[in-house]
């Protein structure tokens, strides 16, 4: 593994953001979590296998999440809010080392919805990956329907690169995903200072 690469996994790295911190996943935020993917309208773009059904499946997520990092294969935030409260997760699905490049994930409970909370988050994210990750793209797949997480992406900076047919199976049926990316050069008047 590259040196950096190894010196990013040494310590987990908890960013504050004011009245929100990206943290560590803990099995405390299990109930949260389960509630979090309880929610329909929440849910609805995800396939039956990622949606946990009962609080113990909830923490089997959170291990398999919270463990890309202690197992050197990526990182996945807790998003709290200011009493410390799980809030939503943010994360990369997969990075290669080699290319560098990520795949990015985010979910929010539905209470704390078009706050701009995940504005905030992700742009910080993004800053942070291209600052200290090392990565020069980070990639976002959406489904087609997912208008929100798709204004999200364009508004901080993701440009849409194309449409993969039946990319996935949705309950049975397949489905077009929207592929966007976001490159360091990008980001290169925010990563100056
Ligand atoms: C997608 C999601 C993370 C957005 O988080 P959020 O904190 O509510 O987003 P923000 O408040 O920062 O909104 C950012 C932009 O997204 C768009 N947006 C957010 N929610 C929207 C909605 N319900 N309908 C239409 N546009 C929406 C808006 O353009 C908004 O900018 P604006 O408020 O200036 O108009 C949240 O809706 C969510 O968790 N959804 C379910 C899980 C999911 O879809 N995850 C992504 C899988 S790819």
């Amino acid at each position: 593994m590259y040196s950096h690469i190894q010196r990013f996994f040494a310590k987990f790295p908890k960013i504050e953001l004011g009245d929100i911190t990206l943290r560590d996943l803990m099995l405390s935020d299990k109930g949260g979590y389960f509630d979090m993917m309880s929610h329909p309208e929440g849910v609805q773009y995800l396939s039956d296998e990622d949606i946990p059904q009962s609080v113990e499946d909830a923490e089997s997520e959170i291990k398999y999440w919270g463990g890309l990092f202690y197992k050197r294969h990526s990182i996945f935030w807790a998003i709290a809010d200011s009493d410390d409260k799980f809030i939503g997760t943010i994360g990369y699905n997969n990075w290669n080392f080699h290319n560098k490049r990520a795949e990015i994930s985010y979910d929010l409970m539905h209470t704390h919805w078009r706050k701009g909370i995940m504005t905030k988050v992700l742009r910080n994210v993004i800053i942070f990956s291209f600052k200290t990750m090392d990565l020069n793209r980070i990639e976002a797949r959406t489904m087609e329907g997912n208008i929100a997480s798709q204004k999200l992406l364009e508004k901080v900076g993701f440009k849409y690169e194309g449409t993969q047919r039946g990319y996935r199976i949705i309950r049975g049926k397949p489905e077009n995903i929207r592929l966007y990316s976001v490159l360091k050069q990008d980001y290169a008047t925010f990563l100056n200072d």
